[in-house]
């Protein structure tokens, strides 16, 4: 990389308000302590005075593309609406930065794969925000699949039980939004707040390269008046041959932090990824996380350093993501008819059949099945 011109990387924060918040108040922290120069903030909305105290001597602009053609930093980190980040992730890397994008990196298949080969022509280094795969427990469940203590893998599952009030479904235009003024969104339970879950389930089985997934089949459904679904279950054939099941809703008055659960043929591990926390047959820990900004700086300072979430990795997860994207509207299904709902999202995770299959009368979704096309050739 090349330095700033004061000796650290120069960082320009792409979306301030909502999310970007706290990236600002992480990037704040990080120039203070002389790992980055922050020198610019680009949101059309102004910044709020704390927001101002945050941002420093670093330039406001409304116009990104305005901002870092001026500033030319060294890294863009993108916090912005989902159907804006691959226009948004284009112009950094085409400007020479590096990118920490937010996640999902793309509402869709072709957004994603214009931005794969933007950054594998670029050379910059692009890295999703899928904060949990900081966390050493991922690691280490990892490490002790490798290392057998699960036995053989039979089936992961992942539970979601969290609840969204009318508030968050409408704190914004795109919240909600299967597509808005034409272009795809893509927002919903599955892509959107329980995309961690579903990415953690995707990589701890290592099906990666550039068709990691068979199959996808799901089925998704509706509480509010937003058009994307609130509750789903999905069933992923990787191309490992592992089932991975999800079931996840918006619509649980008494939430549950989400779960990922990797069934072997010797014992069941437990991965909370939210809290860092894993049990497993080898024993119950809690674990560190290395934050994304930071663990991008030290790849870019030594490459020996693994980037921890590398764009093309997040393929799997822009697959089912697609499938999503491609399924029928979800189904409208009366929020006091969800009964039962925790124990059947626990079935989903744990027998592997969609919530359509566990014969209660609300899910009636049609089958959705959906198979990723052959990758683009390579060379
Ligand atoms: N990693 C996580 O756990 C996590 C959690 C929440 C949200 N997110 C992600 O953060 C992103 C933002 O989500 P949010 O809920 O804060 O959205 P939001 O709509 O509340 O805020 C988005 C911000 O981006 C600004 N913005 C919109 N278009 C812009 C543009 N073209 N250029 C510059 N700024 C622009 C908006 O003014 C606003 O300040 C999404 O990708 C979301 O998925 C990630």
């Amino acid at each position: 990389m090349t330095p700033g011109r004061a000796g650290q990387p120069s960082v320009v924060l792409v979306g301030a308000h909502g999310y970007g918040r706290g990236h600002l108040e992480r990037l704040a922290c990080l120039h203070a302590a002389g790992r980055l120069r922050l020198i610019g903030v680009a949101d059309p909305r102004p910044l709020d005075a704390a927001q101002r105290a945050l941002a420093g001597a670093a330039v406001h602009h409304r116009d990104p593309a305005a901002l870092i053609a001026t500033v030319e930093p060294d890294l863009v980190v993108i916090a912005t609406p989902v159907h804006t980040h691959v226009d948004l992730a284009l112009l950094a890397l085409r400007a020479g930065a590096h990118v920490l994008l937010e996640k999902p990196p793309a509402p869709t298949l072709d957004g994603f794969t214009r931005l794969l080969a933007a950054q594998r022509d670029t050379g910059r280094v692009c890295q999703v925000g899928f904060q949990a795969f900081g966390s050493a427990a991922v690691g280490e469940l990892a490490r002790q699949i490798r290392a057998g203590v699960l036995g053989q893998v039979r089936h992961i599952g992942v539970t979601g039980l969290w609840w969204r009030d009318d508030g968050y479904w409408s704190r914004s235009a795109w919240a909600g939004r299967r597509w808005l003024d034409g272009r795809p969104v893509n927002d919903g339970a599955l892509t959107n707040p329980f995309a961690h879950g579903v990415a953690l389930a995707l990589r701890l089985d290592g099906s990666g390269g550039d068709q990691p997934i068979g199959e996808v089949e799901l089925d998704t459904y509706r509480t509010r008046a937003a058009e994307a679904h609130d509750t789903a279950s999905a069933r992923v054939r990787t191309a490992l041959g592992t089932p991975v099941t999800v079931a996840v809703t918006l619509c649980a008055p008494e939430p549950v932090e989400p779960v990922v659960e990797v069934f072997g043929s010797a014992g069941t591990a437990v991965l909370r990824y939210t809290e860092d926390r894993l049990c497993t047959p080898a024993g119950d820990s809690t674990h560190p996380r290395t934050d994304l900004v930071e663990n991008l700086l030290d790849h870019l300072a030594d490459p020996e350093v693994p980037l921890l979430v590398p764009l093309a990795d997040t393929l799997a997860f822009t697959q089912v993501a697609e499938a999503v994207h491609r399924s029928p509207a979800p189904v409208a299904v009366a929020q006091d008819s969800l009964a039962d709902l925790p124990a059947l999202t626990r079935r989903v995770a744990t027998t592997g059949r969609l919530y359509r299959e566990l014969g209660v009368g609300w899910a009636r979704a049609e089958a959705y099945r959906w198979t990723p096309p052959p990758p683009p050739p390579t060379g």
